[in-house]
């Protein structure tokens, strides 16, 4: 059904290409900024990918301001902290952010810290609480899954009191994302897979969810072509950079999707899990994602059946009865799981990713008070969430 009302927005501008970094300097430049901070994790210098950001400058004028390269796995209070005082003692001007989502969120929380001259970052939580542009920022993402860099949302460990802090705006938005097939082209399989899979799930739920609309639905479709297309060749051609800059670009409109639609019950389940066993978001994902097309069918069974045209193809599709569609949805996310547990060992239940059945009350508690399930197509109560645990678990 066609929506009555929607809204629809992505001001980030978005460079893909084999080699785009070098359009780091110019993109400073209209930006205003001579002097960056640089914000990453040490994977990215183990992996030497800071070279090929930093060459991108050799030819300029732009001058490093500094270099931080110790964000941690969980962007925290502490680092943005951190980042907001070496900005400022440094004279830079803008920031630049190259990693996956932490690094990319731990960037956000410093620019809230510095252009709000925040002393207590607790104080910011929330949805668009921010009323002004911050400071100019660049984001390039090191991984294809996340999608933080078109979605408008931090998510930062507050360790002292053992929370997380969401901070929701248009403001945290970065001006330019840069896709860049160099930086994703080392990816181990394992991390490969899982962000996929991420991504993947971030465009099937915003294209089943409640508060899908014609734009989003474009996006999400598309960006589950590219995976269904490329994910299994890049796992055998890690190198291929075609593939991965298709998987970066899904992954990067699938998170347009989901910022102007919704995730739903995977990502509540996924949450849940990933905060009380501490398994990686990914893996949850992977985990919950077919489950949840399950009990969803009730409700969406037709719009399930229509993503098996961008996600097996157009022979299967043509040669599956309408009737049947929805149920080869699943069988295709039920193939590609076992491929990723083939090529890359991502678990697809719970029990070989580790999770305790004595956690179950405690997740499912958890995931009913998960914002993503509010646009979920079918409502879920406790004895749901339960039941799709149980399922999940072998
Ligand atoms: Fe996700």
């Amino acid at each position: 059904m066609f929506p009555s009302y929607y809204e629809f927005g992505n001001p980030v501008k978005i460079i893909s290409g084999h080699k785009v970094l070098e359009n780091l300097p110019y993109e400073l430049t209209l930006l205003g900024a001579r002097r960056p901070l640089l914000i990453t994790d040490q994977g990215i210098i183990k992996a030497g990918l800071i070279k090929t950001v930093l060459a991108a400058f050799a030819e300029s004028d732009i001058i490093i301001g500094a270099l931080y390269d110790r964000v941690p796995p969980d962007s925290s209070l502490q680092t943005a902290n951190i980042l907001a005082h070496l900005y400022q003692e440094t004279g830079c001007d803008a920031l630049i952010a190259i990693g996956g989502g932490s690094v990319l969120d731990t960037a956000k929380g410093a620019n809230i810290v510095i252009s709000e001259a925040a002393d207590d970052l607790r104080e910011l939580t929330g949805a668009d609480v921010l009323t002004r542009p911050l400071r100019p920022f660049i984001a390039i993402p090191t991984t294809a899954g996340t999608g933080s860099e078109v979605t408008p949302v931090a998510v930062i460990a507050d360790t002292e009191h053992n929370r997380k802090m969401i901070f929701t705006s248009v403001h945290l938005l970065p001006q330019v994302a840069i896709l860049d097939s160099r930086m994703t082209q080392t990816l181990p399989p394992f991390i490969t897979a899982a962000t996929a899979v991420d991504a993947l799930a971030h465009a099937m739920e915003a294209y089943t969810c409640l508060q899908k609309n014609p734009l989003s639905d474009a996006y999400a479709w598309t960006a589950i072509r590219l995976i269904g297309d490329h994910l299994i060749d890049i796992l055998q051609h890690p190198q291929d950079k075609e593939g991965r800059l298709a998987l970066a670009n899904a992954a990067c409109m699938a998170g347009i999707a989901f910022a102007n639609s919704m995730v739903g019950m995977v990502h509540a389940l996924g949450h849940a899990t990933g905060a009380v066993c501490h398994i990686p978001h990914g893996v949850a994902i992977n985990i919950f994602l077919p489950h949840v097309l399950d009990y969803n069918r009730q409700q969406v069974a037709g719009t399930i059946g229509e993503l098996l045209l961008p996600l097996a193809g157009a022979d299967i599709y043509a040669i599956t009865p309408r009737a049947e569609r929805p149920r080869a949805t699943l069988t295709a996310v039920r193939r590609l799981q076992v491929q990723l547990h083939t090529r890359a060992q991502l678990p697809y239940t719970l029990q070989d990713a580790g999770v305790n059945r004595a956690h179950f009350p405690d997740i499912a508690k958890m995931a009913l008070n998960d914002g993503s399930i509010t646009m979920n197509p079918v409502e879920m109560d406790y004895e749901d969430a339960l039941d799709i645990l149980e399922r999940a678990y072998i």
